[in-house]
């Protein structure tokens, strides 16, 4: 069989760091081929050769039996590939219909355009990705994951044969997962080979044929599915045994931290929220994407103004909160877009991890280089934070290993109140296990935490209470021993 895509020995290097050394990969028509590996072990690199955002300094690429010497992205979106990323990549203030259309149509910007055929056209490929979305919508007012549905329309519009996936799924709830498997699947079956790239074992289970695993660069193994389970898998990617599910620790809980009572916010879209998290203990936040998880976490962050209602601290309320007075009360946050707000992607990262714990390891206002590099040193070895060094700039590390930043500034601070927004998402196994435990050790020392996750396992093995959201209050409180996915899932869609 004539195979769709096939990289031999390819490798990158960037200045002192080697991304890919001796790589191979490839993909055969009708195949969902999964590439796994630990955060930095050159996935989105292997990505970005084949789509021509990279040269490979040795190595070949052929698309569709022919040898590409010169890759550029306009050469390979000719050749029929097409690459879909976390964050959608669509013009937010044009309707679907035009972001369908664009790229797509030959001819100029100026020429008369057959509105009629367009929207047929458009009608037609959303359909096909199983999206109910009216095609006249301007595409910023849809969800994430309806703009990703776009995103695929769009590629099926210019004919892809190749679609590459690089951890779609992170901000997906069930639902939403469930329908992209079900368009992979139909893409499959249709002939398309697809590279999907996800750190969820569950999801390359149910979606893959073949499995090749990433470590340090090269590739360690191709198999087929079948020939493998997760725990192999693990040890392929981390080249050790791992336990990757940490039980959850039982800490004393102690008195409430933080009490919210009839918190509304118009600017949020939160109305009438009332719940307290005490000492010690993990609080789950679960809910539909776009229930107001993350907007809650903002609010108390002093990100979103407060219209009604009081938030409280040790009893003591918090009023006009801005982000400077919710650190200094001692609240933390760590966002969901962790590329945008979580780090300063041009400063290193033994400053970034550092951020939030100035006064700790400053006095009268200076700085101790030492301290704040030890620190850095610490919290990197025990995240496995794969970088050149510590003063590098985060903008050159991997997807994962930026979110291990954001996360390592917080971590090393000991506040009264952490808020994790999707602490584990895009990150790997191993890393996973030892975040878990350490807000098991937070907690353990008396740290109230809020946890927001969409992930089901996640949120039912670390909570000690969970709240459902749903359309910007709370929908229900359940006690960990009562809590399920059935009752979760229940309540996030108000049933
Ligand atoms: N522009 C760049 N400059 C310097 N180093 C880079 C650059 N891009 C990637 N790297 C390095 O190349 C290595 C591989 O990164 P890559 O983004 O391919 O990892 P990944 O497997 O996609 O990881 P993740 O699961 O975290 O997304 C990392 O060590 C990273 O720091
Ligand atoms: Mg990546």
């Amino acid at each position: 069989m004539k195979m769709l895509l096939s990289l031999k020995s390819v490798s990158k290097s960037f200045a002192a760091v080697q991304a890919l050394s001796d790589a191979s990969f490839d993909l055969c028509p009708g195949e969902v081929h999964a590439l796994v590996g630990e955060n930095g072990a050159g996935k989105s690199t292997l990505i970005r050769l084949i789509t021509g955002a990279l040269r490979p300094d040795s190595g070949t690429l052929e698309i569709d039996g022919q040898l590409i010497s010169d890759n550029t992205p306009s050469r390979s979106r000719e050749l029929g590939v097409a690459a879909i990323y976390q964050q959608p990549a669509l013009f937010p203030d044009l309707s679907v219909i035009e972001n369908l259309a664009l790229g797509l149509e030959p001819g100029r910007l100026w020429r008369r355009v057959d509105w009629r055929a367009r929207r047929e056209r458009a009608a037609r490929l959303l359909h096909l990705v199983g999206a109910d979305i009216d095609p006249e919508m301007i595409v910023s007012r849809l969800s994430m994951p309806q703009q990703q549905l776009i995103e695929i329309a769009r590629a099926l519009g210019s004919s892809a044969r190749i679609l590459i996936l690089d951890e779609p799924t992170a901000s997906l709830s069930d639902r939403e997962v469930e329908n992209l498997f079900r368009v992979i699947r139909d893409l499959r079956k249709a002939g398309l080979g697809i590279v999907y790239i996800s750190h969820r074992f569950e999801e390359i289970f149910a979606l893959a044929d073949r499995v090749t695993i990433l470590r340090d660069g090269q590739t360690v193994a191709q198999l087929g599915i079948d020939q493998t389970n997760p725990t192999g898998l693990i040890e392929l990617m981390v080249g050790r045994e791992l336990s990757t599910v940490f039980p959850k620790r039982r800490v004393p809980i102690g008195e409430p931290v933080l009490r919210v009572e009839h918190l509304s916010s118009r600017e949020a879209g939160l109305h009438n929220i009332t719940f307290e998290v005490r000492a010690g203990e993990i609080f789950g936040l679960a809910g539909l994407v776009g229930s107001g998880r993350s907007e809650l976490a903002r609010a108390l962050f002093g990100l979103h103004p407060v219209d009604s209602g009081r938030i409280l601290l040790h009893g003591r309320e918090l009023v006009d909160l801005s982000p400077q007075r919710a650190i200094e009360a001692g609240i933390g946050l760590v966002p969901e877009d962790r590329r945008r707000h979580g780090v300063i992607a041009d400063l290193p990262i033994d400053v970034n991890s550092s951020l939030a714990i100035l006064p700790q390891i400053s006095t009268a206002g200076l700085l101790h280089p030492d301290e704040e590099r030890c620190l850095a040193a610490s919290l990197a070895d025990r995240l496995r934070l794969k970088a050149p060094a510590l003063f590098a700039p985060v903008s050159s590390l991997s997807g994962g290993n930026q979110q291990k930043v954001a996360l390592a500034r917080w971590l090393a601070t000991r506040p009264a109140l952490l808020i994790l927004d999707e602490p584990t998402q895009g990150i790997d196994v191993g890393a996973k296990a030892e975040i878990h435990r350490q807000m098991g050790e937070l907690a353990a020392e008396g740290v109230a935490i809020i946890m927001i996750s969409s992930e089901m396992p996640e949120v039912l093995g670390m909570s000690d209470r969970l709240a459902v959201m749903r359309h910007g209050t709370i929908a229900a409180i359940l006690d960990r021993s009562e809590a399920s996915p059935e009752l979760i899932a229940a309540h996030a869609f108000g049933a």
